[in-house]
C-alpha cells in the first residue's frame, strides 16, 4: 500500500533518546533536537567509520538533480556506500523533474524500488511535493529557498574548531539566498549567535527569518540582520559567504557584480573579526568576487574542512532518516 503510515523508524531505539524525522526538506524538519542528533551522530560516524559501514546495507538511494554539483553528489554516494548502501544517480539538468510525468507518479514508482530520494531542485516546492506523494524519506540537496545539509556540516565543523557553540558568533556576508536561509535556522536550533549582513533589497526571505526568531526564542540564540558587513564582522569568531549570484540567477550576474563589492571578504574585512576567526564557504567559490585568494587560502580558512564534514554529515543524516541498524563493538568485560 502507498501510505505514509510505514514511515516510522525501523531501529528507534539505535541510539537511546535519538530524534527521528520522516524527511529533511528544511533544517525546520530537524527542529533543535534533531540538528543536535545530526551533529552528534556525525561525531560518532567521523570517528568510529568500521562501526557504521553495513548500518544500511541493501538500502538503495537515488538522487535527481536539476544543477550541477560536486560536494553534494560526491558526499551522498561515498556516504551511503560508507554506510553499506547504494546510489544511482539521475542528471535532471536537461528537464524539470516533473516535465515527463507528474511527481506524485514519479513518487509512486520510486518508493516500489527506492529507499530514499536525494533531490537537488531550483523550487523549493517540488521537493516538498515529492515528500507528500512518496512513502520513504526525501531530503532536500539544495533548492532556491535552503541547502539543510550544507549548514548542517558547517556547524559541525564550527563545533570541532570551537567547542560550545552557544558561545560563538558567524557573521555571513554577502546574498540572503538559500545559504543564508539555512545558516540562520541552525544556528537558531543549536542556540548560536549569527549576524546577516546584506545588500538592501538582498535581505533573507522574511518567512524564513520570523521561522529563526522563533526558534532562537526557545533556545536563546541571537540573531541580528544588517547591511553593513563592517558591523556584521566586528569580533566575530566566523566569518562566511557565498556566491553573489546562485545556480539559476546567471542572468543576473553582471547587475549584482555592480552591488555587491562593499561586501567582498578580503583581509581588510577579515581583519575587524577576532584575530583566529575562521574563513568559511560552502564552495564552490568565485575567488576575486565574493572572496580573494588571500582569505580562501589563508591559515583561517576552513573551507575544505566544511567539504570533508559534508561526507560525515551526510552519512548522519541517511541513517537518521532509515533508521539504520548498527552493531556496536562488544566491549571486554575488563575494558
Ligand atoms: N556546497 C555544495 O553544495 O557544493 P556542490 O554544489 O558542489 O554540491
Ligand atoms: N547559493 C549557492 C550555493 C551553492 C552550493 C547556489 O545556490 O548556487
Amino acid at each position: 500500500m502507498n501510505t505514509l503510515q510505514n514511515r516510522a523508524p525501523l531501529v528507534p531505539e539505535t541510539f537511546p533518546g535519538i530524534f527521528w524525522c520522516p524527511d529533511l526538506i528544511s533544517t525546520r524538519d530537524l527542529g533543535p533536537q534533531g540538528v543536535e542528533a545530526v551533529l552528534h551522530l556525525a561525531e560518532l560516524m567521523k570517528s568510529r567509520p568500521s562501526v557504521f559501514q553495513r548500518a544500511l546495507a541493501g538500502k538503495q538511494m537515488v538522487m535527481f538533480f536539476e544543477k550541477p554539483s560536486l560536494r553534494t553528489r560526491l558526499t551522498f554516494e561515498a556516504g551511503i556506500t560508507g554506510l553499506g548502501g547504494t546510489a544511482m544517480f539521475v542528471d535532471q539538468s536537461k528537464s524539470p523533474l516533473d516535465a515527463r510525468e507528474s511527481l506524485s507518479d514519479i513518487a509512486h514508482n520510486l518508493e516500489r524500488w527506492i529507499d530514499v530520494i536525494v533531490l537537488r531542485t531550483f523550487a523549493h516546492a517540488t521537493i516538498e511535493e515529492m515528500a507528500r506523494h512518496a512513502s520513504i524519506p526525501v531530503i532536500n540537496a539544495l533548492s532556491d529557498l535552503e541547502h539543510p545539509c550544507q549548514a548542517l556540516a558547517d556547524y559541525f565543523t564550527l563545533k570541532e574548531r570551537f567547542g560550545d557553540l552557544r558561545k560563538i558568533c558567524l557573521a555571513y556576508v554577502g546574498d540572503g539566498n538559500n545559504m543564508a536561509h539555512s545558516l540562520l535556522l541552525t544556528a537558531a536550533c543549536l542556540g548560536s549567535s549569527i549576524r546577516v549582513a546584506t545588500p538592501k533589497g538582498y535581505e533573507p526571505n522574511a518567512q524564513i527569518v520570523a521561522d529563526a526568531k522563533k526558534i532562537a526564542k526557545q533556545t536563546g540564540a541571537h540573531i541580528e540582520l544588517l547591511n553593513d558587513p563592517h558591523a556584521a564582522v566586528a569580533g566575530v569568531d566566523a566569518v562566511y559567504t557565498d556566491a553573489w549570484a546562485s545556480m539559476g540567477e546567471e542572468n543576473e550576474a553582471e547587475s549584482r557584480a555592480k552591488i555587491f563589492p562593499p561586501y567582498q571578504v578580503n583581509r581588510e574585512l577579515m581583519a575587524q573579526a577576532a584575530p583566529q576567526a575562521a574563513f568559511m564557504h560552502c564552495l564552490p567559490a568565485h575567488r576575486g568576487q565574493e572572496v580573494t585568494d588571500e582569505v580562501m587560502d589563508s591559515d583561517n580558512s576552513v573551507v575544505f574542512e566544511q567539504a570533508e564534514n559534508r561526507l560525515h554529515v551526510q552519512k548522519a543524516i541517511l541513517y537518521l532518516l532509515l533508521g539504520g541498524a548498527v552493531r556496536l563493538p562488544v566491549r571486554s568485560a575488563h575494558a
